[in-house]
């Protein structure tokens, strides 16, 4: 090996050593940086607007969120259906057990499920069902989200509205205020009942405070007067899967059954207070 070559290989062993020398402590450095998590692992994050505000105490169409069932489901709380406030055979004769429990365990269960599928990706996901009902009444794009949120709000709205041994005329204030805006407790009677035997197809017969007064409206399929700037203070459904099992096409009698048997008017007193 003459001094030429000699020169050259130490000259290579030298780049070579420190390009090994550069790697090791890039890597070092590379290790040393906080690691990104995996998704879905360390402590889920809380989405603000989750904790549901409902303006009345344990009012159902507002539960809002509850976190998911262990090891299901979406990464963050979904809706959730709140209870019936009574057991499903409580409302018997009026309305049977058989058809809560459809009511209930399918129709209703099966709207909170598809809002909850349908927020996924998008701005309304941890919001309470009341902010989805209201954000997805503003655009025709969100239709289907917007149906099937006012219909989970509105179905736990009518089980409020509902109570064993309801029904009948109000008392006290309540009475006043039936008397002053519809004349009496029958005009009003025959008013709620008329209205609900002339909706033309599925939808819903509320009474409602509209600019200071009490009032009857029947809205169509999910509509609710809570995207109408009228205030909701009991509701009857009157879709077929309401009563049919137990009336068939007597919605009259379902009805009356709801006002004579059934409408708790202390929830209807908890939302004008
Ligand atoms: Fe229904």
């Amino acid at each position: 090996m003459d001094q030429n070559e000699s020169s050259a290989n130490r000259r290579r062993f030298l780049g070579q050593a420190l390009a090994v020398s550069a790697t090791v402590v890039l890597a070092n450095q590379v290790l040393a940086q906080p690691q990104p998590k995996e998704p879905g692992k360390g402590p889920k994050p809380t989405p603000p607007g989750l904790a549901d505000k409902p303006s009345k105490p344990a009012a159902p169409g507002n539960a809002g969120a509850a976190a998911p069932a262990a090891g299901a489901g979406p990464s963050h709380p979904s809706l959730e259906q709140p209870p019936l406030p009574y057991p499903q055979g409580a409302l018997e004769p009026a309305i049977s057990a058989t058809t809560l429990s459809f009511h209930y365990g399918k129709h209703h269960k099966g709207y909170f499920e598809k809002t909850n599928t349908l927020v996924e990706g998008t701005p309304f996901k941890g919001k309470s069902l009341e902010e989805i009902v209201k954000g997805a009444a503003k655009g025709k794009q969100h239709q289907k989200l917007f149906n099937n949120a006012a219909q989970a709000w509105n179905h736990s709205f009518y089980w409020q509205s509902m109570k064993p041994k309801g029904g009948g005329a109000p008392s006290g204030e309540l009475a006043q205020r039936i008397d002053k805006d519809f004349g009496s407790y029958e005009a009003f009677k025959t008013q709620f009942t008329q209205s609900a035997v002339d909706h033309f197809s599925n939808g819903w017969v509320w009474l409602v405070l509209d600019k200071g007064k009490l009032k009857i409206v029947d809205t169509h399929d999910a509509d609710t007067p809570l995207v109408r700037g009228q205030k909701p203070l009991a509701v009857s459904d009157v879709w077929e899967h309401a009563y049919y099992l137990d009336y068939k096409n007597a919605r009259k009698d379902y009805v009356t059954a709801y006002l004579d048997k059934l409408l708790n008017w202390d929830f209807v007193a908890q939302n004008l207070a």
